[in-house]
């Protein structure tokens, strides 16, 4: 870390920053805090750029206890580091600090939001990507939240095989910028989902009452209807639909209707509301007939009906 500026104004600096500390110290109840103004001295450009940080709140308002103000809010005490010159070992210096570690370091403070309440048992953090994986405290690329990339490029970093799914001929247009990951995704970790008897979170963001994240924006598809399609409330969307993208219009999982429908539809016994499995069409329904195949046709209202129990309106 070489200081830009010159030698002499450098030591004079640093001179002044000394005594500055001398009497911080002495004033200050826990002795080893010497304010983020004196780290100024030796990293001036990491300084120059910290107003613009969300945490230099704290040390703006100087209503802070000295462990949660500005800069040593973070490396914590800079006493020992400050008077040895820039001894590394004397600061908590993030770059070799292990997972956990971090992780205990920023959740100090960032413990008590609702969106980072499953973090410690999410599968980001399972495989020690931890927040400097993620936020760059420094040098954030992207315009919000300290990101270490722009959004959707910082996923991608990790999630390559995700890219493809979103350049699918149906596609969420993630690439284009309309959709983010996180509109779907926490990446704090999700709670346990409603449906899908909690199988699969995928670590899954959720719309109000634990409900699927889609229905945010498909709020027509929320119901509660007075006929429910079980296979919609009970499975979830993406047993039909494929979330990211899909070679089939409308990101259905099959290329045509009806083989959607007889992956349940097919009279293999299971949970069925009258115990008997669930219904299958009767005769009428010719599903050698292309009119049959593409079943939406008449079962016009799928994901639910007010009207019709056999939501054919
Ligand atoms: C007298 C000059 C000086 C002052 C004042 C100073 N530093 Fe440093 N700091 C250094 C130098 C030099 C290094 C680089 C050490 C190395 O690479 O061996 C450094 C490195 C660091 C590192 C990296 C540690 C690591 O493990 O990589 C952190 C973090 C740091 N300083 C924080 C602070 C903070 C916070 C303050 C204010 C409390 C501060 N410094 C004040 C000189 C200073
Ligand atoms: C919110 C926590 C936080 C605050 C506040 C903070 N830092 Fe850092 N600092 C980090 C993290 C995390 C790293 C590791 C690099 C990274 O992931 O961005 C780091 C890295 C550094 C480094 C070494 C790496 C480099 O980029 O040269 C120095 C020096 C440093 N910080 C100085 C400071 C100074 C000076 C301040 C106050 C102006 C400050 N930090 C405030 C979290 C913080
Ligand atoms: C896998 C990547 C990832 C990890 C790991 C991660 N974050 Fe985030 N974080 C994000 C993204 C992306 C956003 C932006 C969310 C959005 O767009 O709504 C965010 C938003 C935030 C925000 C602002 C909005 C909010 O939810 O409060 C804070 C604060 C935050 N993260 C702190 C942390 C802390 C602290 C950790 C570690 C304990 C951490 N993050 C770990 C990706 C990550
Ligand atoms: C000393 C307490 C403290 C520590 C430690 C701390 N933060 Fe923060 N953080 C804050 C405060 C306060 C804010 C500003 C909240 C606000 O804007 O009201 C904040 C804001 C943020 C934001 C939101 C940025 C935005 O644009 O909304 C992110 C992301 C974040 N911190 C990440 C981290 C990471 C990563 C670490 C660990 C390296 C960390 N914080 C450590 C107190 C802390
Ligand atoms: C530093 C690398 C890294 C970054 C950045 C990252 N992830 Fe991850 N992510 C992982 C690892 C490792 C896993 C666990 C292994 C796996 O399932 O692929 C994981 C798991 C996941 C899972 C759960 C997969 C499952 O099988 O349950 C989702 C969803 C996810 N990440 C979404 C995101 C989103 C959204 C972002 C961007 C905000 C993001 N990730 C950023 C590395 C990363
Ligand atoms: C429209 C909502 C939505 C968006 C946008 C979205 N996802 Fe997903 N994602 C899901 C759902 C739902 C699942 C669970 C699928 C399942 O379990 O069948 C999932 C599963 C995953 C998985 C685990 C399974 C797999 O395919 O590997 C990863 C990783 C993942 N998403 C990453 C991302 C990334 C990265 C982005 C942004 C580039 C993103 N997702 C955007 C809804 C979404
Ligand atoms: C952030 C809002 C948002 C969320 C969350 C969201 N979607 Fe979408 N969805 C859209 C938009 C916007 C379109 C329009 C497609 C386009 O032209 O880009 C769309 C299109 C679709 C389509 C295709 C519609 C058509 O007519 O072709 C399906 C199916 C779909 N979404 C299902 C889902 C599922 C399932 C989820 C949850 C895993 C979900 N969506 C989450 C915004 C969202
Ligand atoms: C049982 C299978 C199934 C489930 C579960 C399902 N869908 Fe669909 N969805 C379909 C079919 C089939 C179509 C195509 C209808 C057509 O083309 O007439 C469709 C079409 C759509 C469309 C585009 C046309 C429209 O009606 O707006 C959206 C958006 C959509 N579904 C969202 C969702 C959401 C959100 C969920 C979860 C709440 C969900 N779907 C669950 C079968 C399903
Ligand atoms: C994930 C499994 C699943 C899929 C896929 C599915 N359904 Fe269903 N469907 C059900 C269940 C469960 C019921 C409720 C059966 C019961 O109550 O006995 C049901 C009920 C119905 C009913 C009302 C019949 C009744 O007696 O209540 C119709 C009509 C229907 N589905 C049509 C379709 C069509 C058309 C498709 C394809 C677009 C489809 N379903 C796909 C699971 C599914
Ligand atoms: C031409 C219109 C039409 C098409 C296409 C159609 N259905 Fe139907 N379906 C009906 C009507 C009308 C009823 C209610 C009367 C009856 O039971 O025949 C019904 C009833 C049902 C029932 C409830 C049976 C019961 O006894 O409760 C199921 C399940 C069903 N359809 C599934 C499907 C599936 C799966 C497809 C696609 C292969 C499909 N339907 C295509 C008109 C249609």
């Amino acid at each position: 870390m070489v200081s830009p500026i010159g030698a002499s104004t450098h030591r004079l600096a640093l001179r002044i920053g000394l005594v500055a500390i001398a009497l911080l110290a002495r004033s200050a109840s826990g002795a080893d805090y010497v304010g983020s103004e004196v780290c100024r001295n030796c990293h001036p450009d990491i300084w120059s750029q910290f107003y613009r940080n969300p945490h230099y709140k704290s040390a703006a308002s100087g209503k802070e206890k000295p462990e949660n103000t500005g800069c040593e809010g973070c490396h914590g005490p800079g006493q020992d580091h400050v008077e040895s010159g820039g001894v590394r070992e004397a600061i908590v210096g993030f770059a070799d600090l292990p997972p956990d570690q971090v992780l205990n370091a920023c959740l100090r403070c960032h413990v008590q939001s609702i969106s980072r309440a499953n973090i410690r048992r999410s599968e980001h953090t399972g495989q020690d990507v931890v927040c400097t994986n993620c936020h760059s405290v420094h040098s954030s690329q992207a315009p919000r939240f300290l990101l270490a990339k722009q959004p959707t490029e910082l996923c991608y970093s990790c999630h390559s095989p995700v890219r493809a799914q979103f350049s699918m001929p149906f596609k969420h247009r993630v690439n284009e910028g309309a959709v983010q990951c996180t509109d779907c995704h926490n990446p704090h970790g999700g709670f346990a989902p409603a449906w899908r008897m909690a199988q699969r979170p995928r670590m899954l963001d959720r719309a109000s009452g634990n409900e699927e994240p889609c229905l945010k924006c498909h709020i027509d598809k929320r119901g509660p209807f007075v006929f429910e399609h079980a296979g919609v409330r009970v499975d979830g969307c993406e047993t039909c639909h494929n979330p990211h993208g899909s070679m089939n219009p409308k990101l259905l999982t099959r290329p045509v209707i009806f083989t959607v429908c007889l992956e349940c539809h097919n009279g293999a016994g299971n949970f069925g509301r009258r115990t008997t499995g669930i219904a299958t069409q009767d005769a009428t329904h010719n599903t050698a007939d292309p009119r049959y195949q593409n079943c939406t046709t008449c079962h016009v209202r799928i994901h639910g009906s007010n009207a019709d129990a056999n939501f054919l309106r």
